[in-house]
């Protein structure tokens, strides 16, 4: 059973997707062990307690710089055994020193199609903000795993939402969530658990006759 550590620094509907993909016995050999978030009054902290997963805050402004936080983090994640490491609307991005220790080990959800609207800058509501800005007429979501380039990791799976002629960046931000964030995060998140994804050079492959 992997240890998994979800991160998170808000509202947290990731977080509980992935809770509720757990409660209905989803995600295969895999457990949110700790939940741990960057900002003491994320709601995200709210609902672990509701489910009884324990959680810790590394508040991010009791730090210089992402580099000494995450010097702090790297240690929080080794006491708490990581195996899997879940950013589920975790709004910093991770020095290398990290990235390298859990190497395709780390999962992240952007609210977009990668390689549109992201990299740095594009994080929450702003990427729908961009999409309805440059009149995309598909957008959606992608999971991927964490590399040194922001959002520039291996793609693990995508999911493609219609965008409508009245949306506003909120009403497209709930519909991406929907109908692609809260689907595919879980689901990736129990591929990895199953060791049903290898990683070679830039590109995810998921095996499919495992699942069978
Ligand atoms: C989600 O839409 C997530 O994809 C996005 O922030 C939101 C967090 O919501 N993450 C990023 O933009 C990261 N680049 P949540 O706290 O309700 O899960």
């Amino acid at each position: 059973m992997k240890n998994i550590i979800v991160l998170v620094s808000g509202g947290g509907t990731n977080l509980q997707a992935l809770i509720d993909a757990q409660e209905r016995e989803e995600i295969k050999n895999g457990k949110i062990t700790c939940v741990i978030s960057s900002n003491p009054k994320a709601y995200a902290l709210k609902r672990a307690e509701i489910h009884g997963i324990p959680s810790k805050i590394l508040n991010r402004k009791e730090y210089q710089n992402n580099q000494d936080y995450t010097k702090a983090l790297l240690k929080l994640l080794e006491s708490e055994k990581a195996d899997l490491i879940v950013l589920a609307g975790f709004m910093i991005i991770l020095d290398q020193a990290l990235i390298q220790v859990y190497e395709n080990k780390i999962i992240n959800v952007h609210p977009s199609l990668i390689p549109s609207f992201c990299g740095d800058g594009f994080y929450g509501l702003h990427v729908h903000e961009k999409a309805l800005e440059k009149g995309v007429k598909l957008t959606g979501a992608t999971v991927h795993f964490v590399n040194e380039i922001c959002d520039g990791g291996a793609i693990i799976l995508q999911k493609a939402v219609a965008v409508e002629n009245d949306d506003t960046p909120e009403i497209l931000q709930k519909r991406v969530m929907e109908q692609a964030e809260w689907k595919i995060l879980p689901k990736a998140v129990s591929l990895f658990c199953e060791d049903r994804l290898t990683v070679i050079g830039n590109h995810a492959y998921i095996d499919y006759q495992k699942g069978n």
